[in-house]
């Protein structure tokens, strides 16, 4: 037979199989909910809203394999069976690459084979990877689930702070990052350490040619090589226990990182005897930016690109809500007798001391936090996640939402990312009595709610509290709203409703109200707790 013919379109990846109902509320009840929520999107009862571009955290609407990979979920205390299938799931994914074991087969196909299951899933050792196994984890642990991504970096700053701390407490440590998300940084600052950003705010908004979109990418999330230089420079070594690469990007609208720019990365870092570590948030969108766009590794699978990607890694953090997944998990991973575990364990093994941490705060080292139902779903949700004709559909998405945006002159950064459209409030707002510090782009969630009922989040200075940062840190604070994409949730009907929700508040901008914050305007990630207020 021949093959089809290629219609320039790419088959559709999965249908449907369960709706939900959007309630049609009212302009006047969403008013009244936003008065009683003083305005903050956080607070907004999400059922009251047509479309919510919030967050791509969580939001996965999971496959048909996911949940009756759920089914299997056994919430014993110790040891569950989706600990094990996800443990080498995770071997799988960042280690294996085309030679995966897929032993989470042997479970949903109902294996009842006692000896093999104990030779081939519950008694394998494994060691020297990200996720030793047998007696390995139990002797030097260095593989830890718990319920997301922040619980991670809480686990790995708040340790080796008190490390570092008792090594020299005069010392100031830097942690520095091509972008802090929000919760990175507050973690590190909460720990007693300093976060440092590495990416040019200049190089995220410098316009890019609509028409080159699927053509070519910039990689704008990269860590900027010469600032990073000039850091490590500066401050002695010592003081840098970590380099941080987070990928994609969030803070710096979304963008991915190349390849390339992981091996300088790390080139530099183990020169130095520095680890290298990944905030590994949507590691298989960026994966994908690689294949398509770095020419090297366009006949490479997305399993043998991650599997080259983490190969640069000493550790990483992740948060599984991210990906398409699972809706819960995060993890905190480092290469068992790698630079860190050597570079951190004076006294005893690192490990052992996250391991005492985590089962003070989120649970045993086999649930840590999770649920079993979660645990199995996000087994089975690794592999779902970093299959290409799933990514392919995504980016593709993400494309055409910032593209129709793009058509109707709303200025959304260029390239998109993977997982959301960027809008640059300072271009929004050009040629409008707009300051920063009347914070437009909360205006801007505001009224998108109350009009049209899409809930979107700003990104900028409110968020990242221009009022109270140094002029240099300013310098790397963007000014923008961020529509972040749910995962195989949305059809393009749903894009098309935003993009003229959208379009409809740029030809009325003028009537965007000034913010100002009436509560809480000192709070800590103040942007979930404060109470606004529209002038
Ligand atoms: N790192 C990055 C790059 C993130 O984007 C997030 C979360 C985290 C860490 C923390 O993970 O939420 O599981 O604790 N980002 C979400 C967002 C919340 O909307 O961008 P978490």
């Amino acid at each position: 037979m021949k093959s089809q013919v290629d219609l320039g379109v790419p088959i559709p990846p999965h249908k449907a199989l369960v709706t939900r109902v959007i309630k049609q509320v009212t302009k006047e009840q969403r008013e009244r909910a936003l008065q009683e929520t003083e305005y903050n999107v956080f607070s907004f009862p999400s059922d009251l809203l047509f479309l919510d571009f919030l967050s791509d955290s969580g939001t996965t609407t999971m496959t048909d394999l996911q949940w009756s990979a759920l089914f299997h979920g056994d919430e014993s205390y110790g040891r569950n069976k989706g600990y094990y299938v996800l443990l080498d799931a995770i071997r799988d994914v960042f280690e294996r690459g085309d030679s995966p074991k897929k032993s989470i087969e042997l479970l949903l196909s109902g294996v009842d084979d006692v000896e093999r299951l104990m030779n081939e899933l519950y008694l394998v050792p494994y060691e020297e990877g990200f996720v030793n196994g047998g007696i390995h984890q139990l002797d030097r642990p260095n593989a830890f689930i718990v319920p997301q991504g922040r619980c991670a970096e809480f686990l790995l700053f708040s340790t080796i702070s008190k490390i570092l701390h008792k090594r020299d407490s005069n010392l100031e440590y830097y942690i520095p990052n091509n972008g802090h998300f929000d919760t990175t940084e507050a973690n590190i600052v909460a720990s007693g350490l300093h976060a440092v950003n590495l990416f040019d705010k200049n190089i995220i908004l410098e316009e890019f040619p609509l028409e080159s979109v699927e053509m070519s990418n910039p990689f704008k999330g990269n860590m900027d090589i010469r600032l990073l230089k000039e850091f490590i420079k500066e401050i002695s070594l010592e003081q840098i226990p970590l380099i941080y690469l987070t990928i994609t990007n969030n803070t710096a609208a979304g963008q991915p990182v190349s390849l390339k720019n992981i091996q300088t990365v790390s080139e530099i870092s183990h020169e130095n005897n520095i680890p290298l570590f990944f905030d590994a948030c949507r590691f298989a969108e960026n994966a994908y930016f690689i294949k398509l766009y770095e020419s090297d590794y366009r006949s490479w699978s997305i399993k043998k690109i991650i599997q080259k990607m983490f190969s640069y890694a000493d550790g990483f953090t992740i948060s599984f809500k991210k990906d398409g997944l699972a809706n819960m998990g995060g993890g905190l991973f480092f290469r068992d007798k790698g630079v860190f575990q050597t570079n951190f364990s004076e006294n005893s093994d690192i490990g052992t001391q996250l391991k005492v941490t985590q089962i003070l705060t989120f649970g045993n080292d086999s649930y840590g936090g999770l649920s079993g139902r979660d645990i199995m779903a996000l087994a089975a949700g690794l592999y779902e996640g970093t299959k290409e004709s799933y990514l392919a559909n995504r980016l593709r998405q993400t494309r055409y939402f910032a593209k129709e945006l793009a058509i109707r002159e709303i200025p959304v950064i260029l390239p998109p990312g993977g997982h959301a459209v960027y809008i640059d409030m300072n271009r929004f707002f050009e040629g409008i009595d707009m300051k920063i510090e009347d914070y437009g782009g909360l205006g801007f969630t505001i009224e998108l709610i109350r009009h049209f009922g899409v809930r979107s989040c700003e990104l900028g200075p409110f968020a990242f509290e221009w009022d109270q940062k140094t002029n240099e840190q300013r310098e790397g604070i963007l000014n923008v709203v961020r529509l972040a994409l749910p995962r195989n949730a949305y059809e393009t009907s749903h894009i098309d409703y935003a993009v003229a929700a959208i379009a409809e508040l740029y030809k009325n901008r003028e009537k965007i109200p000034k913010v100002e914050i009436a509560r809480g305007r000192n709070l800590p990630l103040r942007h979930f707790q404060t109470g606004l207020k529209p002038k």
